[in-house]
């Protein structure tokens, strides 16, 4: 960001706060007060992810992932954008074939601040046999669906002007009311297609005909499920920006995977999906469009390049890759976005 700043003579301040599991140390906290204050006060929120090993026996209220649900709760962050877009030099990467994944475009609208996420009530009890029993509760109501709805419709305009809402209307009261809303609010767009899914049927279609989709909207669950889902289809989680937004005040920007504790140290994580998320803030946060292009293009010439971290090679298919840089590195990477 520094060296797309200096390119396009952007002068921007950072300031850094701490969440999930270097919080929980510092602080007992996953969310100090301090941090989210930090936040509201910004204009952006860029964010790394959270979690670990370490703090996973953590009672859930003081788990790294609370702290993440507890930022976008508290800055009200409702709507959050998942692009899976399937990049040229990368339609090799992916675990489908070239001819299913080539020029997919997806863009996933996940309600994040709702939904069996945050539904009361919930949590641990014991039921009448003395047995153990965990609860949680899927819950929307009409205004938090419309909210959710007007964002996908807008967004769906701008792109194929097509929406796929997906629930689970044949079993779910909570999906039903979606599927009702979500028609209703489509009155008022009578230019964007509206097609209703099925989650259980749309996990499959994103595997079998992901061109079908443009703009899918859904709650806070299946969002989550698909958009790893999803990120199959572009190469790797590592690939996945995302953008996090509310009615007013600051968005978060992060990636869609977590913080791969199991490759962790190793040197070989994908920046891509993090640098992706800068660019989706400063695009729709920060309104930087030159900066946000910069960024784009470092990871489109870097890849260019020929660079690819081990989660976008497999077995078999490392022709044409340069086995000489496995790793990803900033410098060369910088050099490439230079002499665009
Ligand atoms: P994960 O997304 O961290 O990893 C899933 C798989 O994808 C792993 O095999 C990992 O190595 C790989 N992967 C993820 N990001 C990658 C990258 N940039 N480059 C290469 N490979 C990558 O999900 P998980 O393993 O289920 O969860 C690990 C921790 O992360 C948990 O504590 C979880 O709660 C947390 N998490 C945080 C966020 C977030 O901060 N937004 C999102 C998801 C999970
Ligand atoms: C994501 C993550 C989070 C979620 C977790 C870590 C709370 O999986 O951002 O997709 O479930 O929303
Ligand atoms: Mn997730």
């Amino acid at each position: 960001m520094r060296a797309a700043g200096e390119r396009e003579g952007e002068g921007f301040e950072v300031t850094e706060g701490l969440i999930g599991g270097a919080a929980i140390d510092a602080t007992g906290q996953p969310l100090p007060a301090e941090t989210l204050k930090l936040c509201r006060d910004s204009d952006a929120v860029l964010l790394a992810a959270i979690g670990g090993y370490k703090w996973d026996t953590l009672a859930p209220e003081l788990r790294p992932e609370r702290g993440l649900l507890s930022l976008r709760e508290g800055l009200q962050c409702f709507a959050n954008l998942r692009p899976a877009t399937v990049l040229p030099q990368l339609v090799d990467a992916s675990s489908l074939k070239r001819e299913v994944v080539e020029g997919v475009d997806i863009m996933i609208v996940r309600e994040l601040v709702g939904g069996i996420y945050f539904g009361q009530p919930r949590g641990f009890r014991t039921n009448d046999a003395g047995e153990r029993v965990g609860f949680n509760t899927m819950i929307y109501s009409e205004s938090e669906v419309e909210r959710i709805a007007h964002v996908a419709f807008k967004l769906a305009r701008k792109r194929k002007s097509r929406l796929t809402s997906v629930e689970k209307s044949n079993v779910l009261e909570v999906s039903m009311l979606w599927k009702e809303v979500v028609t209703r609010v489509g009155q008022a767009y009578p230019d964007v297609a509206l097609s209703h899914m099925y989650v259980d049927n749309a996990a499959m279609q994103v595997i079998r005909n992901p061109r079908s989709f443009d703009t899918l909207v859904t709650g806070n669950i299946f969002g989550d499920i698909l958009s790893d889902a999803a990120s199959m289809l572009t190469g790797s989680l590592g690939m996945l920006p995302s953008a996090s937004i509310a009615e007013s005040g600051p968005g978060i920007y992060e990636p869609v995977h977590g913080s791969a504790p199991d490759i962790a140290g190793q040197d070989i994580a994908n920046p891509m999906a993090m640098v992706l998320s800068a660019a989706m803030m400063c695009r729709y946060g920060l309104d930087l469009p030159g900066m946000a292009e910069r960024l784009e293009g470092a990871v489109t010439a870097a890849l260019d390049a020929g660079y690819r971290t081990k989660d976008l090679m497999s077995e078999g298919k490392r022709e044409g890759i340069r086995k000489d840089h496995v790793e990803f590195q900033y410098s060369a990477a910088n050099q490439a976005a230079g002499h665009k």
